[in-house]
């Protein structure tokens, strides 16, 4: 631990963890990839947890309060209360658009995407749904933000073929987040023109100081054919434990829950379940010195990469803890996630597995120390100038 915070954890203690972010690359490759957080757990959900096993509480789930500990974190931080009624517990939230494509959508339909974006959207979309992906990229403004395309949005929605629209917000990778005004926008022209719009607003409670998170049904009211996907999952780093809640709006709610198999319903782990009770009742301490973290992380990893690498190009983003940076200038070609790791020995996403827009970059984790960060951008410099001997 260093002195900053309580919740940071050292490499050698991180090292011994095996989810998938830790044992997918050998020993001496620095793993800055996978949206999995290198904090200690809240002490609210390790307790929780932790009485869950002592009583032997591993059968399958029961949703409980959840629904309601939902709401009440909802009406908290956003000042909105949707109806636990029309709340569904699931295993994801990959689950939770795949089943609502599904219901909302036919197979030769076309589905909005805003790329460059998380990768699971395209193969969810084609693969697991199999609809057809109907690409409006985020634009950058002159400050590099990347905003919403509403006039291409609005042309987009009033396609024949165009039924529905995945909203990433916010937005993985480019960390923005959406305005009402955006939103407001949005919403009014998906119902001009019929479109069904699911939201993924899993990163929601991670929006940092200086932005607002707006949910998206709040903003398109009882009447729209929409949902939202959340989950504590990426928030209070609980993902491994599968459990996310589909909020429909009470329009498509009775229709959308009944077209939901039941094995699909019962795919929520109940250790998910105890967790996300924890998290969205107790979670508060903890998320306030997390996100505390994320907002001088974003900072310190630009302050690194003008030091190291001064011709990347980077926007600290507006929620979460993930960085998308140009490094196209440094000359390693579409996808310099591969020379990065090869020489740097530092693993961050590939830039063109989140589609169009993503030549020249990589997605960083920087949901880690300080000490972390500044052996993360080393790395990376050292990546991008072919040196072989990075330890
Ligand atoms: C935008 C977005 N949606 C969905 C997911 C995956 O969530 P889940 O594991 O609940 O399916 C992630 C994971 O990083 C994500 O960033």
């Amino acid at each position: 631990m260093n002195e900053h915070s309580g919740i940071e954890v050292d490499l050698a203690q991180l090292r011994t963890r095996t989810s998938a972010k830790w044992t997918s690359f050998p020993e001496d490759v620095l793993p800055a990839w996978v949206a999995e957080m290198d904090f200690s757990l809240a002490p609210p959900i390790a307790q929780a947890l932790s009485s869950a096993i002592a009583r032997s509480d591993t059968g399958y789930r029961s949703i409980g309060r959840l629904p309601e500990a939902l709401a009440g974190f909802c009406s908290v931080e956003w000042n909105w209360s949707p109806d636990p009624a029309h709340m569904m517990v699931l295993a994801d939230v990959m689950t939770g658009i795949a089943t609502t494509l599904r219901f909302c959508t036919r197979p030769a339909d076309f589905v909005v995407i805003n790329s460059p974006v998380y990768p699971p959207f395209y193969s969810t979309v084609r693969d697991v749904a199999g609809r057809n992906m109907y690409d409006v990229p985020l634009v950058p403004d002159e400050q590099g933000r990347y905003g919403w395309d509403l006039a291409a949005l609005d042309a987009a929605f009033a396609r024949p073929e165009v039924t529905a629209y995945v909203l990433c917000s916010p937005h993985n990778p480019v960390g923005s987040v959406p305005t009402a005004h955006e939103l407001a926008a949005i919403a009014r022209s998906a119902a001009a023109h019929g479109v069904f719009v699911i939201a993924d607003e899993i990163h929601a409670p991670l929006t940092l100081a200086g932005s607002t998170h707006t949910p998206y049904l709040q903003v398109a009211g009882d009447d729209a054919r929409a949902v939202s996907v959340v989950s504590a999952s990426k928030a209070w780093n609980v993902a491994g434990l599968k459990c996310a809640q589909l909020i429909a709006s009470p329009m498509v709610a009775e229709e959308l829950f009944a077209s939901i198999p039941l094995e699909t319903q019962y795919g929520a782990g109940h250790l998910g379940v105890i967790a996300a009770i924890a998290a969205f009742e107790h979670g508060e301490a903890w998320r306030i010195e997390m996100l505390d973290l994320l907002d001088r992380n974003r900072y310190l990893f630009g302050e690194r990469l003008i030091a190291e690498l001064p011709a990347a190009t980077y926007r600290p983003p507006d929620a979460s803890y993930l960085a998308w940076v140009d490094v196209s200038a440094y000359g390693l070609g579409d996808d310099p996630a591969l020379p990065l790791l090869e020489v740097g020995r530092v693993a961050v996403n590939s830039g063109p597995m989140f589609g169009a827009g993503g030549e020249g970059h990589i997605r960083v984790n920087i949901g880690t120390s300080a000490q972390i960060i500044e052996d993360i951008v080393a790395r990376i410099a050292r990546g991008t100038t072919g040196s072989q001997d990075a330890s």
